[in-house]
């Protein structure tokens, strides 16, 4: 069977934890899209690894996929590689064909889209990965993709029809010197085409690019488990988020099938979990109407909403929860839960089950809020609006739970549900209750045992 694993709110809902709970269930782990904007932290056996795109499930000896949807930067890819392998583990990592290549032009252009765009106020607030050129690039069929790296007629052929467009857009639209650039190189089809087929030579040599649906079709005809991963959150999904401050991919379960080759059906005869944070953090840009506060001057976008009146409980939050970046180290915003964006998410993406990460970092605290609705043009909303313009001009209106006490976490996860603190109870069941869908696992620490686990979805 397979197990989709969604983030349902703005990304870093602790996804990276509950795919290595439930992994330990899978044979494959796929992830569908996004690059290496994402970042998660393993520990295994003692050792902490910090990764952006090689599967977590790959160093506990299962096999990972990066889907046809994902975007690859080779470099990025291979300097992970061989990170892990330099510290004695061997990964056995598949490389869709259909995945598009991230260039080193698409960063520099990420860069000077921002960095136009923030003149005015406007920017995104990026990853600086390149991620959004590279989609554009897929979208515009002028991407060069994971398959081509293996040709080298391919490879020349696409870049020499690319390179001098990108070119164009660097001097005449943005009136910049390639030549002054901090990497020149990276707008030069010899170079590129240099560095790019050695990448190629190595993905042949070490058997890496597979046909990923053909692939995973063939590993479940085997009846082996696999789960299929998602990157970032469905706020932050093309189609389901808040546009325009969202990454160029679908995170949303649909992505699960267009990502990776296995068909809707497949994907919806399994579990799709829903990965939930306790409160609420966003890196980048946007409104965010269940704000406490972000860090001035160093959260994009944090002076739109609030003016961060809540500071020093954003703060608390912030330090506890260990609120920073894993890619950019940037400082979060944080905010209270916001119930509509669930409500919002569950449906767009079918969730058969929830994972509620971070309930510890909420502990000790007097009381707990949640945004339970909007209220828009003096009209009571249940869900998201689909504009950021009328979801900027949402008023949350607030539930209050008191609040629960520090406890032994390790103890309570040894023990099971039964073991948490009543008032947290009741703030569990209320979600399940508000999303109708069950709560299937509990994070309370940062730990691997630091989960109260209640189902296992394979
Ligand atoms: P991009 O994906 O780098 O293009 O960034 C687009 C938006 O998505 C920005 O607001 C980023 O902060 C956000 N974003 C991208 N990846 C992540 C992630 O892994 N976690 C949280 N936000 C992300």
């Amino acid at each position: 069977m397979t197990v989709t694993i969604v983030g349902s709110q703005l990304g870093d809902e602790g996804k990276g934890g509950i795919v290595d709970l439930y992994g330990d269930d899978a044979d494959v782990v796929a992830r569908y899209q996004g690059g290496d904007n994402a970042g998660h932290t393993v520990v295994h056996e003692g050792e902490e690894y910090k990764l952006s795109l090689v599967p977590s499930g790959a160093i506990r000896g299962k096999v990972g996929v990066l889907g046809n949807g994902c975007v690859v930067n080779p470099r990025t890819l291979f300097d992970e590689i061989d990170t892990l392998q330099d510290r004695g583990l061997d990964p056995d990592v598949r490389v869709a064909e259909r995945a598009h290549v991230i260039l080193p032009y698409h960063r520099i252009l990420d860069g000077i889209e921002e960095d136009i765009k923030s003149e005015d106020d406007d920017e995104i607030g990026t990853t600086g990965r390149g991620i959004g050129p590279t989609y554009e690039d897929k979208a515009g069929r002028r991407g060069v993709r994971v398959g081509d790296l293996l040709d080298p007629d391919v490879l020349r052929e696409r870049l020499e029809y690319v390179v001098p467009q990108k070119r164009a857009v660097v001097e005449d639209v943005y009136g910049l010197d390639i030549e002054e650039l901090a990497d020149p190189d990276a707008f030069d089809v010899d170079a590129l085409f240099e560095e790019f087929r050695e990448f190629g030579r190595r993905f042949e040599a070490e058997e890496m690019t597979v046909n990923a649906g053909a692939f995973l079709a063939a590993a479940r005809d085997e009846g082996q488990n696999v789960m299929l991963e998602g990157a970032q959150g469905t706020i932050i999904d093309i189609d389901h988020g808040n546009y325009p401050y969202v990454t160029s991919s679908n995170p949303t379960a649909g992505g699960a099938a267009t990502g990776t080759g296995l068909s809707p059906g497949v994907v919806g005869s399994g579990e799709v979990i829903g990965i939930v944070k306790a409160y609420l953090t966003r890196v980048g840009s946007g409104p965010l109407p269940t704000e406490l506060g972000g860090v001035a001057g160093d959260t994009p976008g944090y002076d739109e909403q609030g003016e961060g009146e809540n500071e020093e409980l954003a703060t608390y939050i912030r330090e506890e929860g260990g609120e920073y970046g894993t890619v950019t180290g940037r400082p979060r915003r944080v905010g209270w839960l916001d119930v509509p964006m669930l409500r919002h998410s569950t449906r767009v993406s079918g969730f058969t089950g929830l994972a509620l990460n971070h309930l510890d970092v909420l502990a000790g605290l007097d009381e707990v809020k949640v945004g339970h609705t909007y209220t828009l043009d003096g009209e009571e909303l249940a869900a998201m609006p689909a504009t950021t313009e009328q979801w900027s001009r949402c008023e949350a209106n607030f539930r209050t739970f008191e609040g629960w006490p520090e406890v032994d976490w390790a103890g309570v996860a040894a023990e099971g549900y039964e073991a948490l603190p009543e008032n947290a109870k009741g703030y569990v069941e209320y979600i399940e209750d508000e999303l109708d869908t069950p709560v299937y696992a509990i994070g309370v620490g940062p730990g691997r045992g630091e989960t109260i686990v209640r189902e296992h979805p394979f």
